[in-house]
């Protein structure tokens, strides 16, 4: 949204383009835009038409149905341009141009809308409103929101009333999840944002030096706007809007800060229920009534994040570049907490609330996918470091129990986006009982990181590719950190936390060694690619090792995969086991050696032969094996960083070798902010 700075169309899709495709990784069915249509030299008379213009299909079909548009004068120079742009992950209906967002309130394009999540209600919504005559074009939950908006306007009191209040209007009838964008040929120039369980941030730009760097909020009691709080910043006498020099201002509303880092690094975080309006270059804020405990201004950050980390720079697709970036990430998880000189450990997000997790009666790790890994991989050394209970669980399948959580719990969420749906309302059903909660995410801001009461950023870094790479060495090693911050003044437990440390020193080392297998891997790769399946077997320290690097393998080759617990091999999947099904062992030297090895001669007696991950020293395992992936020794709790990435590194050959999308895998999005 762009105040009194000249550009071309060409400019404001570019813009709006550029940002889908940052956020493609989101989910990618297929993609649509909504632009102001006229082509006058007046901004206003522009504004009074929209253009929509959606496609199935990658940002990329999107951008060349842009080029195909005869109607559209992309050189057109215009000085107040709105534009609001979506990809889409379909939840609601088939992906096709029309159920692509924008959606529309009717044929005119009166009001159109872009919307994340999921709106529950929308089958009652859509019968009340068939009722009025309002005929839906879309099989989506979000057309429901567009036809709404528009029934608050036909039926507004009084012809002054202004978007932000038509879109409370909207969003005190939904129920669900939703982060929307509107855009209406009745207020031109005006966009106006909101969420509730999904995350929207807006950019704001401006070549002049802000003002300001809280934006009131303003609450409504009875009808009327009330200003938050006197003291609050305000240069506008009146009406206590965001103050900019008008004359050069853009505001950008997006779900995620890497859309529009580009632009600028200073962005607003917005809350559950707030309504944000721009309006003739103003933004203002919104809400209906106060949240207990909520700040009654919203600040504008700076965010750290560099374009270049979300570029792919030399590799080919951004997982590979992930993967290859591990031994710098695990540093930055590292930075500023460990002190390798004496053996301490300092996590500022959790300082206040240790001693309270110290006397807890057990922590219980909750995630989803990858991340759910990182608990599997690292609850053996919280056991051994804390004393404590630890449970793993899976959010929504501990949703779906009811998992009894009590006030002496301390709950953990593992989330790489900390957007995951499941995730956030298993945070916000563990904070109900009264337990602490805890984040551990990469994603600053996010709603996970805002709504526990405490946490550990494991700063990887921005993480595009859908298959977690980076993310999950960075958890592991966070997770690690807060088990030695647990014991640290544990007498007895100095010897192992000293041995873990100094572990975690060298890691970054040994990860680059790993990285170094990646011919051979690859080599590996172009004889396992045509195959079906392949099983990943491992127990203690790697079963986590097996499950991830399955789910890598599904995720991104489409061949079956499973990570198998050795010990269970007898149980049942040993019946999979014979000379052409590729298996894959991890065995290395910890307290599991011998039993792993009995797992070994079990397969080798069903005349399979597996591919084994070992310890580079292990002679004896090299020595009768035939083939091997030799990686190099770590503290037994440590190891598993190591063990996972001939599987990344495999899995991203395998997928390149069948010919797939590595960073967009089919019908899987990044952030999964449904449930
Ligand atoms: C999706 C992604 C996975 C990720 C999982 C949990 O399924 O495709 O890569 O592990 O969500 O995401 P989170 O952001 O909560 O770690």
């Amino acid at each position: 949204l762009n105040y009194h700075v000249p550009r071309t169309r060409r400019d404001i899709l570019e813009i709006l383009l550029k940002g889908l495709r940052r956020l493609e990784y989101r989910g990618y069915d297929s993609a649509g835009v909504g632009i102001d249509g006229g082509d006058s030299k007046d901004w206003e008379t522009n504004a009074k038409t929209i253009k929509l213009i959606k496609q199935r299909g990658k940002v990329k079909a999107l951008d060349e149905e842009i080029h195909k548009q005869q109607d559209l004068d992309l050189d057109v120079e215009i000085d107040v341009h709105l534009g609001i742009a979506h990809t889409r992950w379909a939840t609601h209906g088939v992906p096709s141009p029309v159920n692509s967002h924008p959606q529309r309130s009717d044929k005119n394009n009166e009001f159109i809308v872009i919307h994340n999540g999921i709106i529950t209600n929308y089958k009652d919504l859509k019968k009340f409103l068939e009722s009025k005559g309002y005929e839906f074009e879309s099989e989506t939950d979000t057309e429901t929101i567009a036809k709404l908006v528009k029934y608050m306007y036909d039926n507004r009191e009084s012809d002054d009333i202004n978007f932000a209040t038509l879109v409370e209007r909207v969003i005190q009838q939904l129920e669900g999840a939703f982060a929307l964008v509107f855009k209406s040929v009745h207020y031109p120039g005006e966009a106006v944002g909101t969420r509730r369980g999904s995350p929207l941030l807006m950019g704001v730009r401006s070549d002049h030096k802000l003002s300001t760097d809280h934006i009131p909020v303003l609450y409504r009691s009875s009808g009327k706007e009330k200003k938050s709080c006197s003291s609050m910043p305000r240069t506008d006498q009146d009406t206590c809007l965001f103050p900019l020099d008008e004359k050069a201002v853009e505001y950008y509303f997006a779900s995620d800060a890497s859309a529009v880092i580009e632009h600028t690094n200073r962005v607003i975080f917005l809350e559950d229920d707030d309504v944000a309006a721009v309006m003739e270059g103003r933004l203002s804020i919104h809400r209906i009534k106060r949240r207990v405990g909520d700040y009654p201004a919203r600040a504008i950050q700076t965010l750290q994040m560099e374009l270049q980390q979300i570029m792919k720079g030399n590799y080919s697709s951004f997982m590979q570049k992930e993967i290859f970036e591990q031994p710098e990430s695990v540093v930055n998880t590292m930075r500023g907490r460990i002190n390798f000189d004496n053996n301490t450990v300092i996590l500022g997000g959790l300082k206040d609330h240790i001693k309270e997790i110290q006397r807890c009666r057990r922590l219980i790790l909750i995630a989803c996918g990858t991340s759910y890994h990182a608990g599997v991989a690292t609850r053996q050394v919280l056991e051994e470091l804390t004393e404590l209970p630890v449970m793993v669980e899976l959010a929504s399948d501990f949703l779906d129990r009811n998992t009894p959580v009590f006030r002496d719990d301390v709950c953990f969420f593992i989330s790489q986006s900390g957007e995951t749906a499941d995730s956030l309302l298993a945070l916000r059903y563990c904070k109900e009982r009264g337990a602490l909660t805890v984040g551990v995410t990469n994603t600053v801001g996010s709603s996970i990181s805002r709504e526990t009461d405490c946490g550990v950023h494991i700063n990887a870094g921005p993480e595009i590719g859908v298959a977690s790479t980076k993310a999950y060495t960075s958890q592991f090693v966070a997770l690690i950190m807060f088990a030695l911050l647990m014991c640290d003044d544990r007498i007895s437990m100095q010897p192992r936390r000293r041995e873990i440390i100094q572990g975690l020193r060298i890691l970054p080392d040994l990860i680059k060694e790993v990285l170094s297998l990646d011919d051979e891997i690859q080599k590996l790769a172009t004889e396992l690619y045509q195959q079906k399946s392949v099983l990943i077997m491992g127990r203690g320290y790697h079963y986590a090792t097996c499950l991830e690097g399955a789910l890598k393998i599904k995720e991104i080759t489409y061949m079956h995969s499973e990570g198998i617990l050795a010990g269970e091999l007898k149980h049942g999947p040993l019946a999979l086991v014979d000379k052409l099904m590729p298996v894959i062992m991890i065995i290395m030297r910890d307290h599991t050696y011998t039993k792993c090895q009995n797992a070994l001669q079990q397969v080798v007696a069903r005349q399979g032969r597996p591919i084994l991950i070992c310890d580079k020293d292990d002679h004896e395992t090299i020595k009768n094996s035939s083939r091997t992936i030799k990686v190099p020794h770590c503290v037994d709790c440590l190891q598993g960083v190591l063990s996972v990435i001939p599987l990344q590194l495999l899995s991203f050959h395998l997928a390149v070798l069948r010919g797939f999308d590595v960073d967009c895998p089919r019908n899987l999005a990044k952030s999964v902010t449904v449930e």
